[in-house]
Formats: structure tokens, sequence, C-alpha cells
């Protein structure tokens, strides 16, 4: 396990790096008082222990203690202060120099971001034609410095990825801003920060940095992703999903769906390979249908009910539930 924490240990943004020196003139500070204060206290502990035939010097104030104990912490408190709000006025301009804005919409329990119609050569304009809106992943292009503006649906969240800076609230009825910049391409996890709820520690939270020259071809993709979650012929899917009984008992991320019973389903068909209960099989249109048709007689005693669903209905929610990659 890393000692240092990941900002300090492996910053891989703008965000990081200006923290860096702070965390360790504090960290540095902190540690020479402790190591006074506990030296003191071990060496007064021997010099002045009860001995026999020894009585102590009672002292009743002293002015060079009093001031020294009272200047030094407020010098140092009043320093802090300065390099924070120094730090500060750097990390939240958020403006100066931002390449592209994404929106950044949390809810219990999950992170949604809202893409601009476009950056660069990356399109994000949907078959709707409205601007990608995707949940749990932000896509970032390296080395681009991205403006976060940050609301909440419902209580507090907070967003924070801590290889790449610091942390910012999602706050109801307001906006906030963060700026996020990364260094090299690559995965960064975060948590939502701030106790949201019972589904607080599932809020994850994923920033993938792509290579500029890779960046569109990400956004393409992206989008046809989001063009088949909303295509009229697996719409209906979803509307039976959301209003039958199977969204109390899974999540679906980006929908209302979020069930704690039953497996997250949110990536259910990414992997062909990934295996349905019981004896059914593989996830695929077939295996889907006969699963949820009688989930009771393929693995008795499943906690998943057999609803009685006809098989027009199954075949739309199989429909929809396929798109989910
Ligand atoms: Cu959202 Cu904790």
């Amino acid at each position: 396990m890393p000692v240092l924490p990941p900002w300090v240990s492996d910053p891989a943004g703008a965000s990081a790096r200006e923290i860096v020196p702070l965390y360790w003139i504090m960290f540095g500070a902190a540690a020479v008082v402790l190591a006074i204060v506990l030296g003191a206290l071990v060496w007064s502990g021997i010099r002045y222990r009860e001995r026999p035939g020894v009585t102590a010097q009672q002292v009743h104030g002293n002015n060079v203690l009093e001031l020294a104990w009272t200047v030094i912490p407020t010098i140092m408190v009043v320093t802090f202060s300065i390099l924070s709000f120094q730090r500060l006025l750097v990390l939240n301009d958020v403006d100066t120099g931002a390449d592209m804005t994404v929106k950044v919409h949390a809810r219990q329990w999950s992170f949604g971001f809202e893409y601009p119609p476009s950056y660069k050569d990356a399109l994000f304009t949907t078959s709707d034609g409205k601007a990608l809106l995707a949940a749990e992943e932000l896509h970032i292009p390296v080395g681009a410095k991205v403006k976060l503006e940050i609301t909440s649906q419902d209580v507090i969240h907070s967003f924070w990825i801590p290889n790449l800076g610091g942390k910012k609230d999602a706050v109801p009825g307001r906006t906030t801003y963060l700026s996020l910049q990364a260094d090299r391409a690559g995965t960064f996890k975060g948590q939502c920060f701030e106790f949201c709820g019972d589904g607080h520690a599932d809020m994850l939270l994923i920033v993938v940095a792509h290579p500029p020259s890779e960046y569109a071809t990400w956004a393409k993709s992206a989008v046809e992703e989001f063009n088949r979650s909303i295509d009229p012929a697996t719409a209906k899917g979803r509307e039976l999903f959301l209003s039958l009984a199977c969204a109390g008992c899974h999540t679906v991320k980006g929908t209302p769906a979020n069930g704690k019973v039953g497996p997250e389903l949110t990536h259910i068909a990414k992997d062909p390979n990934h295996k349905l209960p019981g004896s059914v099989g593989t996830v695929n249109a077939a295996n889907l249908h006969r699963w949820i048709k009688d989930p009771q007689k393929e693995k008795p005693g499943t906690l998943m009910p057999t609803l009685g669903l006809d098989d027009a209905t199954i075949d739309q929610i199989v429909n929809w539930l396929l798109t989910l990659k």
C-alpha cells in the first residue's frame, strides 16, 4: 500500500502538481511541530521526574514560553492561509486557457457527463440533436484543460479524482467549477466524496484520458452507443424495464433504475462471454429471453421471481438490454 496520497505519489495533472509543494510544506511543518512537542514531553518527563530528595521548582508564568507558543502557531496559521489562498487562486481559475467545457450532473447514485456539441474534430451530437450525455465515465483528451460545471439533482455529492487534483462539491441549485487536465493517457479512478445515502460507496467516478489523436474516434463510438440506447427500436424495452419490477431490483447507471437486490446491469452486454445464472449460458438474445421468461425454472431458488411476462414484452426488454455495453 502506498504511504503517500495519490496526488503526491503519482500526480497526473496540472492541479495535482499545484498541490504537491503545499502538501510538503504543511507536512514538513507538522512533522517539526510533532517532533518538538514530543521531544519536550519526553525530555521533561525524564529531567523532572519525581526522585527521593528532589523537590521540583514551582514556576508561575513564563513570558518567553507564553509568547513563543502564541506567536509561533499564529505565524504558521497565517502563512499556511496565505499559501493555500494563493494555490486556490490558481486552482479556481478554471477559465484561463480552458479548451472544453463538460457539465457534470450528480445524482443518487451516479455522475452524468454532458459534453459540448463538439471539441476540435470530436463530434458529440447524438441522433436526438442534443449533445452526448453519458454516465459514470468521463473521457477527456490528454493535455486539454477541461472546465467542469458541476451540479447536483438531489443531495450534496463531491467530485474527486485524487491523481488529477482537488475535490469539489456538487450542490443542488448551484454550479461549482473544477478544472481537470491530464498529463498522460490512462484511467484515473475516483469516488463520490460526500456521504449521499445508501449508494454512496457505489458512486464511482472514472476519468479516461485519451491521446488527442484518438479522442475523435472515441467520441464517434460513444455517440453511436448512445444512439443505440435511444433507438426507437429499443426505446420500448427501456420503458418496460423501467416501469416493470426490473428497476426495483437492478441498477442501470444513467437511468432511474437503482435497485440493489439483483446484479447491476449497466454493462450486461459488454462481454458476450459473460455467463447468465444457472445453466442458461452466455449473454445473447435467446438466453436472456429464456432467463427472464422463467428464472425459477432455470435456477431454482434464485432471488429473481418469474414475472409471467409475455414473449413480446420479454423480447423488447432483451433488445434494450443488449444495448447496455
Ligand atoms: Cu454521491 Cu456520495
